[in-house]
């Protein structure tokens, strides 16, 4: 087989998961609750077909295994995440020694077959305790989220060497504060961005314990999903309108965890509109003291958008949308499960503003993938053949590959994912892994898109 892609010596090939999303046993090991176990008890019916986050794909039990398939797929890294209150049921104070046992055993089982541990400290799942005293509004959080950043490294940093504050830290502002995908369903922009801005002093405070900790080889940073915004058109309306959602949505959290500061542009903007959020004395420096070494790249579809055909109504809660609308471009590629679309390009653009305005950041795809309902109906000989998420892979990683030989220091490649697991309210609706999983067997079986992935880690390229 000729490589027409080749990728540096040494690239990550990898997969990333959730906590909440694989493990289940999500009342077993005395785990605590966390937001998405509450939510479900509470409504049930806003979950597909009404499945929830209690057993999800079982990774507790069977680790094990899950590791070997990663081995025979030739992975040499795995990003997963620790779950919070799986770790200190009461999100500060005593840790839980069945959780330190779980997490010493996956990552010595990961180490032991030469897959290396990239670890995320949260994806989505505030403890239930630290959210009924106010989740990331109140400030007592964000010093517990500290305590338990340090715990952690403490307890792991002796064979963890890549971590991660945060998975995506604008979609539980999005979800839970301003568009009603994730508990605690509050639609309020002043709350989502104070929300938003305490979780950054969050990250900024554990970036702070990392340095204390002194790990050896270490390297912190934190994974954004970082969606370009287009313009609809060169006009100078469009033009603004794609420059405020990027804003809002991309440099928000970028900016400040890479360059140290917040947009002055954006700042502008929300003490226009009285919107900025409360802040302390020396949170300014915290933040320009605590950048991060590595950023993770999480990215599944571009962002789309035009001037605003109306004014926004402004008696309703403020809103990104009141400086842009959404732009459906004619003649896009979508995958219609997910209903996003897919632009190969984008993960380019992607890199080569990190190259141009962020220092060349060292940086690595930390997650991409295509979720496909209904894959069963895809399946010969028992082998799901999804031949549509060989194109997605290949045509992204063509760009990535572009992106490198013109310079960007992009180290590896992340799929979302591992194997099908629980997508949040989707739950298992749209399937992503390249290992197969039944729900009613918990069997796994690699996909064809898996068996194409041994043979990109084994070539290095394809
Ligand atoms: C990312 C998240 O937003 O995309 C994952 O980090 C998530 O947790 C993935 O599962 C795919 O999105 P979804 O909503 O289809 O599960």
């Amino acid at each position: 087989m000729s490589i027409h892609y080749a990728f540096p010596e040494g690239f990550w090939w990898g997969s990333a998961v959730s906590a909440t999303q694989i493990e289940g046993a999500a009342s077993e090991g005395g785990k605590g609750k966390n937001i998405w176990d509450y939510w479900y008890e509470q409504e049930p019916y806003r979950f597909f077909e009404n499945i929830g986050p209690e057993v999800t794909s079982d990774f507790y039990h069977r680790y094990k295994e899950d590791i070997q398939l990663m081995k025979e797929i030739g992975l040499n890294s795995f990003r997963f995440s620790i779950s919070w209150s799986r770790l200190i049921p009461e999100g500060r104070g005593d840790v839980n020694p069945e959780g330190v046992r779980f997490y010493d055993a996956v990552i010595d089982e990961l180490l032991k077959n030469d897959i290396e541990p990239f670890v995320t400290l949260f994806h989505f799942d505030m403890p239930l305790v630290k959210q009924n005293e106010g989740g990331w509004e109140n400030r007592a959080v964000v010093e517990a989220f500290a305590d338990y950043a340090k715990t952690c490294f403490q307890l792991f940093g002796d064979r963890v060497k890549k971590w991660f504050t945060f998975n995506e830290p604008i979609v539980p502002v999005e979800g839970g504060y301003l568009y009603d995908f994730h508990y605690p369903n509050v639609v309020d922009g002043r709350r989502a961005i104070q929300v938003a801005y305490h979780t950054m002093v969050a990250h900024a405070k554990a970036v702070e314990a990392f340095r204390k900790a002194e790990i050896k080889d270490g390297k912190i940073g934190i994974v954004l999903n970082l969606t370009p915004s287009y313009p609809r058109s060169g006009h100078p309306a469009d033009q603004k309108a794609a420059k405020i959602a990027d804003l809002f949505f991309n440099r928000s959290f970028l900016d400040p965890a890479v360059l140290g500061e917040y947009p002055a542009e954006l700042i502008e903007i929300l003490k226009a509109y009285d919107h900025l959020p409360q802040t302390e004395e020396g949170d300014a420096e915290l933040i320009r003291n605590h950048t991060v070494d590595l950023l993770g790249v999480n990215y599944y579809q571009p962002r789309r958008v035009k001037a605003k055909d109306h004014l926004p109504n402004t008696e309703g809660p403020f809103m990104p949308e009141w400086f842009f609308d959404a732009y459906e471009m004619p003649g896009r590629k979508m995958n219609p499960y997910r209903g996003w679309e897919i632009y190969e390009k984008g993960l380019y653009d992607i890199m080569i503003n990190l190259r141009d305005h962020y220092g060349n950041i060292e940086s690595f795809v930390s997650e991409n993938g295509m979720g496909v309902q209904n894959e069963e109906r895809f399946m010969q000989n028992g082998i799901i053949q999804d031949d549509y998420r060989i194109e997605f892979f290949k045509g992204h990683l063509k760009w990535l590959h572009q992106a490198i030989q013109e310079g960007c220091r992009v180290k590896g490649y992340h799929v979302w994912t591992f194997m099908d697991n629980w997508s949040w309210m989707n739950a298992y609706k749209n399937r992503y892994g390249l290992v197969s999983v039944d729900l009613k067997t918990q069997k796994r079986t690699i996909k064809k898109s898996g068996e194409w992935m041994k043979l990109v880690t084994r070539n290095n390229g394809f």
